[in-house]
């Protein structure tokens, strides 16, 4: 079989020889080792033709692991391995992975090891899914309205039920009150499927799939909507489920609006004493609200410091024979509460609240600025739950509930969208100004920078991701613990490779090199640290300019108002960045080189925000993104280049294949559909060209158009995804066939089959004499870095392609006259010279070329262009307060985030590629 797939592939030299190779890998805490070890997964890349993949077991030196391959080699070797590991009490600082196993030369037995002493049991059956972790069991049915049925805790102890999602929603936004013609509607989750991961060792994973339907309490009614998927990963010897909750917004913005969207737990309290249920719920910086739904403290008669202090501490109160008589005898007066509330409508503050039953005054508790976002609720005896949203304050407006607290079962309800917040409002910002035709928005975009489209601007089809952990206990536990839970939950440990051994695999790009290797000399020491100042400057930026939110949490901003010293926010085309010009492969690669902690949290929400929100995942723009605008999803330019899963790509290796992420990527490859359905360039296409979309003839831009979808074919064939096969093809199809335009990557713009993967000379050059298109947003959307991984991967591919790549690298930034002489005619001006330095980078070194390093440092150093940075800007930031702005806020007015992701991004690849630049050149 191996030999078989090698020789399709044109690889006759294989190998013949017997290796078998064992490799240890260690992997680190990204923030240190955490104080709790609910179990994680992690990636591990591995070099190419180093271990076949179905003849490598990988074993760990402590801790059970599980593992799966996540990307092969096209030679059969791993690529990118994903691991679990349990959890445990004691938590190492750090792991070894040893791979152990044939090199690429022989054929293999097993497919993977079975893992010794499994501890996750799985019950897959007709109706239900059941999980025992060892420390909870988890009861998933397969119909019906409940997500999870049921929760027990590590003894036996039933602390959950009903787990099912809330949503709340209505047709209009009444103003002031006036609910005329409102219609309010209550749903819940209806489950259409359940399934559960094959391998379930370390961990199991089960995925469960509905939508959101109107519920028996509903006032009115209204068709299913809102699709939701919702992961629980649950770990061997954890009692921690995290859940990753993801719904599509398949609404109209102008009649359907979310009022609250929500997960409830029901706990039973039934048997527990009043005095003996307990409240937690966390507040700031650690700190967690203690409460009983029956206070003894604070009374005017004592019933006892052990009384008291087993209240507060939140463990069984002695036996009432013990307690001072005139308070075990006067229970009955002692007011009760039922529910609590907190509600975090801002990024700034929360406020908490409670009372004794519906229908009485709700009692103030002093709230605070920034909540951790969990509540627990249970008793000492009959244990209890605790919820807790990650990034709580940062996706504001959320709540917490605690409700019935009095009753038998009380319930938790953790809302990612408040019902106290305002409706969330999705509707276009303004009523089409009058633009309704090409022309009049090609004007309009002369001056707001806004490429507005009627019928563009929806929010049909974007997602959002939010992940929850759900802890089961067998009674309550000491506020240190869910104190300690509460960060769990906010920074979800993660292991990581170390940067060294990532760079050597050469299985993420061959671009970029850590700070060390390319030091020596001042100059590269400057380069470093304008690096770091422009992760910090965004870190700042993200916190004095509060970029949180439900849908704006992960996301910067774009262009910057000097005069208001306000990021352009209400400025058409230059409010959101929605990742133009890749900022994401610079706080990548920045972190891959560096492994800060700080970096990859920053990519980490970028990835999660990008993917989901400014990417469609239904409807007509599937695979497709939305242009930099005053909203996520409201510029008519719909584009792969804003959704290429290259930005995401890093993140999804690292994480040891992060299954939602895994969805979207997978998603991108309907991009060839959206190219048919939305034709890129139908306003500014020259009316001579008669252009129908046609699949077998898609008129596309090799860098804004195909170079997306390239990256997710490769992911693809990587993964061996369902289609791997047609991917590959693809790419092998593209390569050989691109080369044949007579201009190569110059030509620009040509017809795509995407059947096939062929490409054919544009309309404009049926006979294909050659044509000279090159703009300067081709090659800044990932193209440089999804080509080098393609080539890496696969360095038989077609050399004319590789030569026709290089050539564009080579002429985009060359003399006119140059130009002149190899295509006739010069390119015209070029812009983002500093951005395209990478491309001479790039060039320089595949050619083994040290003039060019120099003028890909000239480029770099000396672009003096509006889209750059030069060694002469200023490198600092300004204070502005009092009354010249809203709030104090450091200012970097010479910054612009084109410019911040160009140079970030060209300064890393440059000292990879050809070395610092006092090295390789006299003067720039
Ligand atoms: C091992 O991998 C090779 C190459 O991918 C494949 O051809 C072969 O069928 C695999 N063998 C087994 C036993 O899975
Ligand atoms: C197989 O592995 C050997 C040793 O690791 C390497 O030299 C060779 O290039 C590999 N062959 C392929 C096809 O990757
Ligand atoms: C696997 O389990 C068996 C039986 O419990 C035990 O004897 C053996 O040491 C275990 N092996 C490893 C590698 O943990
Ligand atoms: C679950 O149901 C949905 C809706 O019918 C369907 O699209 C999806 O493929 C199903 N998933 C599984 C794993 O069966
Ligand atoms: C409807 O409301 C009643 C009373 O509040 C409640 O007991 C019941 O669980 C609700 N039904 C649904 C489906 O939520
Ligand atoms: C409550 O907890 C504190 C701190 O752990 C401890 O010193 C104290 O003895 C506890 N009180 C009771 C009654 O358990
Ligand atoms: C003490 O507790 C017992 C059972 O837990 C109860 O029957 C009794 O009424 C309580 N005594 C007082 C004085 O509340």
């Amino acid at each position: 079989m191996m030999e078989v797939a090698v020789a399709l592939l044109g690889l006759s030299h294989l190998a013949t020889h017997v290796t078998a190779v064992s490799t240890s890998v260690k992997v680190n805490w990204l923030e240190g080792a955490p104080k709790i070890n609910t179990g994680t997964t992690f990636g591990i890349p591995w070099a190419r033709g180093q271990h076949l993949a179905n003849d490598t077991t990988f074993s760990t030196d402590s801790g059970e692991l599980q593992s799966w391959v996540t990307a092969y080699w096209p030679d059969g070797s791993v690529k990118w391995s994903g691991h679990a590991l349990a959890g445990s009490e004691v938590v190492p600082d750090a792991y070894t992975i040893t791979a152990t196993g044939k090199g690429n030369a022989t054929l293999a037995r097993r497919r993977r090891q079975a893992a010794n002493g499994t501890s996750i049991q799985v019950e897959d059956s007709e109706q239900s899914i059941i999980v025992d972790t060892g420390k909870v069991t988890a009861t998933f049915p397969k119909s019906g309205n409940l997500l999870v049925s049921e929760i027990k805790s590590a003894s036996g102890k039933t602390v959950g039920r009903n787990g099912r999602l809330i949503l709340n929603s209505q047709n209009g936004i009444p103003e002031y009150g006036d609910t005329t013609g409102v219609e309010y509607y209550k749903l819940t989750s209806k489950i259409y499927n359940a399934t559960v991961s094959d391998d379930s060792t370390a961990r199991s994973v089960v995925t469960v799939q509905g939508i959101h339907s109107t519920d028996a309490n509903s006032t009115g009614t209204r068709k299913d909507w809102l699709p939701f998927t919702v992961r629980f990963y649950l770990y061997a010897n954890s009692d921690a489920i995290r859940t990753i909750h993801t719904i599509v917004f398949d609404g109209e913005s102008k009649s359907d609006f979310i009022s609250g969207l929500g997960i409830r737990f029901d706990v039973p309290l039934a048997g527990e004493e009043l005095f003996d249920r307990h409240v937690r719920i966390a507040g700031v910086d650690g700190g967690i609200l203690h409460e009983s739904v029956q206070g003894v403290t604070g009374l005017r008669r004592d019933p006892g410091a052990a009384v008291r202090g087993a209240q507060y501490n939140g463990t069984k109160t002695p036996a009432n024979s013990t307690w001072d008589s005139r308070v075990s005898t006067r229970l009955q007066w002692i007011p009760t509460w039922s529910d609590y509330r907190l509600t975090q409508l801002s990024p700034d503050g929360f406020n908490i609240k409670k009372r004794t039953q519906a229908g009485q005054s709700w009692l103030k508790i002093p709230g605070g600025t920034r909540a951790g976002g969990l509540a627990y609720l249970g008793g000492a005896s009959v244990g209890g739950l605790a919820v807790g949203l990650r990034d709580f304050w940062k996706k504001y407006p959320t709540s917490l509930d605690v409700s019935d607290a009095t009753k038998d079962e009380g319930s938790i309800t953790l809302w990612l969208y408040s019902p106290s917040a305002e409706p969330m409002d999705l509707r276009p910002y303004h009523d089409g100004l009058g633009e309704d035709t090409y022309a009049k928005q090609l004007d309009a975009l002369e001056i707001t920078y806004e490429d507005y489209e009627d019928g563009y601007n929806t929010p049909y089809g974007i997602a959002r991701t939010n992940e929850v952990f759900i802890y089961a206990f067998d009674s309550t536990p000491s506020a240190d613990t869910l104190s300690a839970l509460t960060t769990h939950t906010n920074e979800p440990p993660v292991l990581v490779v170390e940067p060294e051994y990532i760079e050597k695999t050469r299985a993420i790009g061959s671009y970029w090199k850590l700070p060390e290797q390319t030091a020596g000399s001042s100059e590269a020491g400057t380069i470093e640290s304008h690096l770091d100042f422009l992760v910090k400057f965004y870190q700042d930026q993200i916190e004095q300019r509060r970029w949180y939110g439900f849908w704006d949490h992960g996301d910067i901003m774009h262009g910057y108002d000097t005069d208001r010293h306000q990021w352009k926010y209400d400025v058409g085309g230059y409010a959101w960045d929605n990742s133009e010009l890749s900022p994401d492969l610079f706080f990548w690669n920045y972190f891959l080189r560096t492994g800060r902690a700080d970096v990859y949290r920053l990519a980490e929400a970028q990835v999660r925000h990008g993917g989901e929100v400014d990417s469609y995942h239904l409807g007509n723009f599937t695979g497709l993104g939305t242009r930099h605008g005053v909203q996520h999803w409201g510029d008519s330019a719909k584009q792969v280049r804003i959704s290429t899963p290259v930005y995401r790509k890093i993140y999804y290796y690292l994480s040891g294949g992060d299954e939602r992420i895994g969805d979207i990527i997978h998603e991108t490859l309907q991009a060839e559909k959206g190219f048919y359905l939305v034709d890129a360039r139908r306003k500014v296409r020259d009316p001579s060209v008669i252009y129908k979309p046609d699949p077998k003839a898609l008129y596309l831009n090799f860098g804004t158009d195909w170079a997306g979808v390239g990256a997710s074919y490769l992911l693809e064939w990587e993964r061996r995804g369902p289609r791997w096969e047609e991917a590959r093809s693809k790419l092998i199809q593209t390569a050989e066939t691109f080369p044949k335009l007579k201009f190569g990557f110059v030509t620009g713009e040509a017809l795509y089959d995407s059947t096939t993967g062929s490409w054919a000379p544009p309309p404009t050059d049926p006979n294909n004499n050659g044509t000279i298109n090159v703009s300067h947003l081709s090659s800044v959307f990932g193209v440089l870095e999804t080509l080098d991984q393609l080539i890496e991967h696969f360095p038989e591919i077609s050399q004319p392609f590789i030569d026709a790549w290089l050539d564009y690298c080579y002429y985009y930034g060359a003399t006119k006259a140059e130009q002149k002489a190899r295509y006739g005619k010069d390119f015209g001006s070029a812009s983002l010279r500093q951005g395209h330095s990478r491309l001479t980078a790039y060039v320089a070194t595949r050619r083994s070329n040290s003039t060019l390093a120099t003028r890909a440092w000239n480029e770099f150093l000396n672009d003096n262009s509006a889209d750059e940075l030069s060694p002469t800007d200023p490198w600092n930031t300004v204070r502005w307060n009092g009354s010249s702005v809203l709030a104090a806020i450091d200012e970097a007015d010479w910054i612009t985030t084109n410019a911040a992701a160009l140079y970030g991004l060209a300064g890393i690849e440059l000292l990879a590629l050809v070395g610092p630049p006092g090295e390789n050149a006299e003067s720039y």
